[in-house]
């Protein structure tokens, strides 16, 4: 039963991803709890609630040139039935003004929690690598 809810947990954060890459709302607002917290470079060091910052960037509109986000060596724990915390490194691969590709690493740590059976996103840690 734990792999099961650890392999849903890693599916649903690249779907979370996926749906950042693509500049999809809808998606990206229904994996996460309204109220979600979020500590990420964009916030320069205050933490942010709710999902007005996160749309802000989705208003900006789809990204002309293709993202592809890999989570790589995902580690997953369990809270208890209902909620968990995935960690991972997160690279972003993307194409610079001139069509050159380049990837940008993160490290990334994200809370779920599972309300009303509905697995949602409810807080976020991202910290550029060094
Ligand atoms: N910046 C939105 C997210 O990483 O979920």
């Amino acid at each position: 039963m734990g792999e099961d809810v650890r392999t849903e947990i890693v599916k649903l954060t690249q779907r979370l991803l996926d749906s950042i890459a693509v500049g999809d709302w809808e998606t990206y607002q229904s994996l996460c709890d309204p109220g979600l917290s979020a500590f990420e470079p964009e916030a320069r060091g205050h933490l942010v609630e709710g999902l007005a910052f996160h749309k802000f960037y989705f208003d900006l509109g789809k990204a002309q040139t293709p993202r592809c986000n890999t989570i790589c060596s995902p580690h997953v724990r369990l809270l208890g039935p209902d909620a968990a915390v995935i960690s991972y490194i997160r690279i972003v691969q993307y194409l610079d003004g001139s069509g050159v590709p380049h990837s940008a690493c993160s490290e990334e740590t994200r809370v779920w929690h599972r309300q009303d059976g509905r697995w949602q996103h409810v807080h976020f840690h991202r910290s550029a690598t060094a």
